[in-house]
């Protein structure tokens, strides 16, 4: 049987290269083609090269995981960071809608800022994204579902990985450096390993679901200082953590103090320590 070929935006990112590299580990099934900007790839605010990218390689999925994901550099940079995250997806849509295959796109809990301490379903519509960051991811999403076909957004949150520096690794080094850290207590978020969003996404190459909005991310919520203390805990080292608010540090960004996405048409996700013991098992 030939193998299905999936065609990968952003494939140096985070979320990107974790995702090549899992389906050409473990699924057989499927060929990835990497398109990497820095590496000959295309340049995904170009209409013209993602349209012959997709066209020319003949490709059964289209999969973005290429995003501007700069959140204070949103602020300074609004054009680029909309042409990245609202047109792309746009031009990546149209041409899989014209070609009728699938396409799978990733979006962020930051559509959303209401602080709703119950959490976001999938359906749930009160937009309120609180920085420039989320207002071009939202219309991301609003371009991709404005095009009928076969789309797949899944929406996710703290992101970390091996490779890149995350929220983890800063945390860890900085313990490493200084007497004690601060970290706050009033932004409280779902972390989530790029295994488990690759996981998800994989789903969808293999038609075990249907087009539509998925929300991954850990069950549970926690503040940034809890996960901060779980993240030393983890590793054994007992730098003390001093308990701040958002307001004490200053950024371009404003950011939620809640941001909990509910998934309610997945398998239940894992935690977040188990997630983090994956990341220290593997780094
Ligand atoms: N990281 C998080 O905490 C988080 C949270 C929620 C949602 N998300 C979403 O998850 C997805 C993956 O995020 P990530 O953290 O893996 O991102 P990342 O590590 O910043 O990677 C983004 C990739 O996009 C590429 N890219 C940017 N502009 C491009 C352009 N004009 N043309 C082609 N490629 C371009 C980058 O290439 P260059 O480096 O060469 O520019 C990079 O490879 C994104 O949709 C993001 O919005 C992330």
């Amino acid at each position: 049987m030939s193998k299905k070929k999936v065609l990968v935006f952003g494939s140096s990112g985070m979320l990107g290269s974790y995702f090549c590299n899992l389906l050409e580990e473990k699924y057989d099934e499927f060929e990835v083609i990497r398109n990497d900007k820095a590496d000959g790839g295309v340049d995904i605010t170009q209409e013209s090269q993602v349209r012959d990218a997709i066209y020319d390689n003949k490709v059964d999925f289209v999969v973005n995981c290429a995003a501007y994901t700069d959140v204070n550099g949103a602020e300074e940079n609004p054009e680029i960071a909309f042409k990245v995250n609202a047109d792309a997806p746009k031009y990546m849509a149209q041409a899989c809608h014209h070609l009728d295959i699938p396409f799978i796109h990733v979006s962020t809990d930051y559509v959303f800022g209401d602080n709703r301490e119950k959490g976001y379903p999938e359906d749930y519509d009160e937009f309120n994204p609180l920085n420039a960051y989320g207002v071009s991811k939202l219309e991301g999403e609003e371009n991709v579902l404005g095009i009928k076909g076969d789309n797949y957004i899944f929406r996710t949150s703290w992101l970390f990985g091996p490779g890149a520096t995350n929220f983890i690794d800063k945390i860890s080094k900085y313990a490493k450096e200084l007497p004690e850290l601060k970290v706050v207590t009033d932004e409280v978020g779902c972390p989530t390993y790029v295994r488990d969003l690759s996981e998800g996404m994989i789903l969808a190459l293999k038609g075990e679901i249907d087009p539509g909005i998925y929300h991954v991310s850990s069950r549970d919520s926690l503040s940034r200082y809890e996960f901060a203390k779980e993240i030393l805990r983890l590793q054994g080292i007992d730098t003390p953590i001093k308990e701040a608010k958002l307001e004490d540090f200053e950024r371009k960004a404003q950011v939620p103090h809640i941001s909990i996405l509910l998934n309610t048409k997945l398998d239940e996700a894992r935690s977040s320590t188990e997630m983090l013991e994956e990341y220290f098992k593997v780094s």
